[in-house]
């Protein structure tokens, strides 16, 4: 076997073969089963985005239809599971809400073996169309409110908008959304899709795998940036402002957040796209003093660290965008993990293929031959 040289978090190192996503991080490229995200985000919607990432082709006009009919079907939870959520508590964080209502979908609906493909179509529709309503459950339900039930009559993004805020959004508002969904629907193996990965390969249920995906992206290191994007734009609090709070930053060597990536050393390729879109709604229902600081803060950030590859990556621009839609800064990262879900199944489906349990190894760092001491001898 040949020995490979240790890298901490196995950065740069293949995990595995894929075909769903590619980054490309020096030019700022994204794609989706090879269609980059700029066509993506203008052409296509989340639903239909989400049928390529785990199918791997574009639907049909009639296979769109059916799939989207589907998901409409399977918007609503169980009374059960409702009640369960009921009796989380009301401090608790929606992505600890979200992770164990995931992982109660399984009681019902679980099945684990290698799964047959009819299995794993109802799998995909009743998570895609039961996620979203969890996560607007959970934020009515916390203030001691009933869940909205899901509308019939709009379509997935509009749906959820309307079961979150109780009213029906505008066509913009909901546009924006689905795009927003779109853009972090994938991004090849990073810790939460690796997670999925992992518990797929023991072929335990997709209910489990989503659950354990949502509790890795729950991190600060991860799903987290964009609310602390948000405090610190209000930290920040004035245009005039943004030029000594960065020099006091780079003094105290402390990280801007929403600024630098692992892979991009160039713009996030979604961070234009958000930029776009945040524009738009501000644009149609007025501006926000935070937009303004935000636009200083990415020249002032470029100016100063631009050379080092740090610019702004998705996660600059998506709080702002959520902040606009009326949507709690703590749901920022349970909306991250609705469209991520896409992403995670498209891998779990992958992995099924050709599976192979993840079994890596390690070098043992600790002693040999150690004698047991007896407690009444130990100091
Ligand atoms: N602000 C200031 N300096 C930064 C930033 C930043 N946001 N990001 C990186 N740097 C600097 C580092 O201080 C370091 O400088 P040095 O070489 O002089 O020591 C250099 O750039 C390289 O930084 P690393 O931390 O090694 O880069 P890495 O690739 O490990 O970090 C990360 C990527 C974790 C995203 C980092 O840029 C960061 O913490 N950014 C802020 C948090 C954030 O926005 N996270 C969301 C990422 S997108 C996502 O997860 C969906």
């Amino acid at each position: 076997m040949t020995v490979c040289e240790y890298k901490p978090g196995l950065e740069g190192i293949p995990a595995a073969q894929s075909s769903i996503s590619y980054v490309d991080g020096k030019q700022g490229i994204l794609e989706y089963r090879g269609i980059r995200i700029e066509e993506l985000a203008t052409k296509s919607t989340f639903l239909e985005t989400a049928y390529l990432l785990i199918w791997g082709e574009l639907p049909t006009k009639e296979e769109l239809k059916a799939f989207e009919t589907e998901i409409r079907y399977h918007r609503r939870i169980k009374y059960r599971i409702q009640d369960m959520m009921k009796c989380f508590p009301e401090t608790g964080h929606p992505m600890d809400a979200l992770q164990a209502s995931a992982a109660a979908l399984g009681l019902f609906y679980s099945k684990r073996a290698l799964p047959a493909p009819s299995y794993i179509r109802e799998a995909v529709v009743r998570l895609l169309a039961k996620i979203p309503t969890m996560v607007a459950a959970f934020k009515l339900m916390r203030k001691g409110n009933n869940p909205v039930k899901p509308n019939d009559n709009l379509d997935y993004s509009a749906n959820f908008l309307y079961m979150l805020t109780e009213q029906e959004p505008d066509p913009l508002e909901s546009h924006v959304f689905d795009v927003c969904l779109t853009l972090h629907a994938e991004h090849t193996i990073n810790a939460s899709t690796f997670s999925a990965m992992v518990t797929a390969s023991t072929l335990t249920d997709p209910y489990a795998v989503i659950a354990s995906a949502v509790g890795t992206l729950a991190g600060p290191l991860h799903g987290g940036a964009n609310e602390e994007v948000i405090s610190m734009l209000e930290e920040i609090g004035s245009v005039e402002n943004v030029r000594p709070y960065l020099e006091d930053c780079l003094l105290r060597k402390a990280k801007i957040m929403g600024f630098g990536h692992r892979v991009y050393k160039v713009k996030d390729p979604r961070a234009t796209i958000l930029q776009n879109l945040a524009e738009q709604l501000f644009d149609k229902f007025g501006s926000d003093k935070y937009y303004e600081i935000a636009l200083e803060l990415e020249q002032a950030v470029e100016e100063k660290l631009g050379y080092k590859g740090i610019y702004a990556n998705v996660d600059f621009y998506s709080g702002l965008v959520y902040r606009k839609l009326g949507i709690p800064t703590d749901l920022f990262t349970p909306i991250f993990a609705i469209a991520r879900v896409a992403g995670w199944l498209a891998h779990w489906n992958e992995q099924l293929g050709e599976n192979r349990i993840f079994r890596p190894t390690q070098i043992y760092t600790g002693d040999h031959n150690v004698a047991y001491v007896p407690i009444q001898e130990r100091t």
